[in-house]
């Protein structure tokens, strides 16, 4: 991860928000690499969710809405985490990341150890509590830790267990419960009753606007609402980079099926949709399981959740959940608003209301995901037999930030630079093109390496003609991922590019 996140800020994908002023905790910024590779995974993600499907429709709500539409949603009474405080190193965690177990010797509870959640969590509390017997010299039989979450600790136990911070008991408090949606204030008096909130999720405007949708006339169930858009949550342990933030983007979609219809088969094509997408932006196949939440943790309401779990190099982790909601969002806007949020089937003559599949994902978890992925050191050797590391970022072409960047051999031959120039602009309006002078060919070749650029155009004096009539208006081409190079006219380059993206 480190070596990533220094790529980020050098090559200008991610920075810490607000840097200059020491950053802000979970807030972060994309430099221009960056933004461009959230705007393919967006734009890709429209196209194939919204513009490509006859069923789905976009939309855009705003960000801060009527607060009863979080009372309804529930965000008001149950948003919470548990939070924690370590009183000695004012440090606060998540309760249910914190786990303890008693140390058991003879069958005698003897102390207490702790640890933060990890993937060997059972592994090392174990280790720990052999470290503790054998400090403490206690002879006996030393029985398999039993790790429980903090939430699970009883009231006797709190003052036992150590804090995660410091090694030391009694400084943690009991497990409160935290909203994690940002308040604000609407209008100019900072009144209670002019309360209301950044939006945790996008998902409760597509409820809100089902009736608006639907009295366009344009969809018909099964029909989706798709939107893409920033959501906030005031995250007790905003973590690993940008995977756990404070503000962050979603890209969600609602999608209506008949109360009687087989929800179990849309949840598992919703599920399978959303794997091959992640697989055709460049996501390794052998990288994402599935996580079927159990029952009894599921919300009342809830048919099922399935999570899209990623293999983050800290871990696996949730990327993309696929919850089967039943008609609990739009049962709750409409008693909350008094407007019916029914649908009317022409054919049945029958009105019901409508049962819903959520996808709902998050473009910064996929972009840390394709730049974890994409990240590679390879040894080469180059002509004169020396070996070097390449760091290179092998972004699905469809999702890189620049596609093309163009070279002039030499940036003292005006002819070459004219030349070089006109096939830039040649290949700008089509595709994110760069444009380099520096250095040599061979150090213009490791930067866009390490941007991830699928292909650079060189013009050399070939391209002039010097060399004959049959090389003249011709290229290289040079590929990042094979490192060949092929000799290609001027004239072929756009729709040669174009179908390799396509590819
Ligand atoms: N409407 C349902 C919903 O919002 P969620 O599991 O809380 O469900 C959906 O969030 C997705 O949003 C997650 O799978 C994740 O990709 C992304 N996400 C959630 N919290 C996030 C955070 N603090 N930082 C970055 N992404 C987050």
């Amino acid at each position: 991860m480190e070596k990533i996140v220094a790529l980020c800020k050098r090559r200008g994908f991610i920075f810490q928000s607000s840097e200059i002023y020491g950053g802000i905790n979970g807030f972060w910024d994309y430099g221009p690499l960056g933004a461009e590779l959230k705007k393919n995974i967006r734009d890709y993600w429209w196209n194939e969710m919204v513009r490509g499907r006859d069923d789905v429709v976009g939309i855009e709500t705003s960000i801060i809405m009527h607060p009863k539409v979080w009372e309804a949603s529930g965000h008001v009474g149950g948003f919470t985490d548990p939070m924690v405080d370590c009183k000695s190193s004012k440090q606060r965690f998540r309760a249910d990341e914190i786990y303890f177990s008693a140390v058991i010797v003879d069958g005698k509870v003897v102390g207490y150890v702790s640890m933060l959640e990890s993937e060997r969590t059972t592994e090392d509390l174990q280790a720990k509590a052999e470290a503790f017997k054998r400090k403490r010299a206690i002879q006996g039989k030393l029985e398999p830790v039993q790790p429980r979450d903090f939430t699970q600790a009883t009231p006797e136990e709190i003052p036992l267990v150590p804090s995660p911070a410091t090694g030391e008991p009694g400084s943690l408090t009991p497990a409160r419960n935290f909203n994690m949606m940002f308040e604000t204030y609407v209008g100019a008096l900072r009144e209670e009753s002019e309360k209301t909130y950044l939006r945790p999720e996008t998902a409760q405007g597509m409820f809100a606007d089902f009736k608006a949708v639907l009295d366009t006339g344009r969809v018909k169930i099964p029909f989706g609402i798709a939107q893409i858009g920033k959501s906030f949550r005031n995250e007790i342990t905003p973590r690993n980079f940008t995977f756990r933030s404070r503000e962050f983007e979603q890209m969600e979609m609602e999608f209506f099926i008949s109360d009687d219809d087989d929800w179990a088969k849309w949840h598992r094509y919703w599920i399978d949709w959303c794997r091959n997408w992640l697989l055709s932006v460049g996501l390794p196949a052998s990288h994402i399981t599935e996580y079927n939440h159990a029952k009894e943790k599921l919300a009342f309401y809830s048919k099922g959740t399935t999570d899209l779990m990623f293999q983050y190099p800290f871990g696996v982790q949730e990327l993309w959940g696929i919850a089967a909601r039943g008609c609990y969002d739009l049962s709750q806007h409409a008693k909350f608003s008094g407007q019916p949020l029914e649908y009317f089937d022409e054919e049945k003559k029958r009105k019901y209301v409508p049962h819903v599949i959520e996808p709902a994902v998050g473009v910064d978890r996929i972009a840390l995901a394709i730049l974890c992925t994409a990240y590679q050191e390879e040894t080469t050797t180059d002509e004169k037999g020396q070996t070097e590391t390449r760091i290179v970022m092998r972004f699905a072409p469809r999702i890189a930030p620049v596609k093309v960047a163009v070279f002039p051999l030499l940036r003292n031959k005006p002819p070459l630079v004219e030349k070089a120039k006109e096939v830039f602009k040649l290949l700008q309006p089509h595709f994110t093109t760069e444009w380099d002078d520096r250095g040599n060919i061979g150090k213009r070749y490791r930067y866009q390496d390490e941007q991830g650029t699928p292909w650079c155009v060189t013009i050399d004096f070939d391209t002039l003609g010097e060399k004959g009539p049959e090389l003249k208006d011709t290229v290289t081409l040079r590929d990042r991922d094979t490192m060949k190079q092929e000799r290609v006219k001027i004239a072929d380059l756009v729709p040669l590019i174009t179908g390799k993206l396509r590819g």
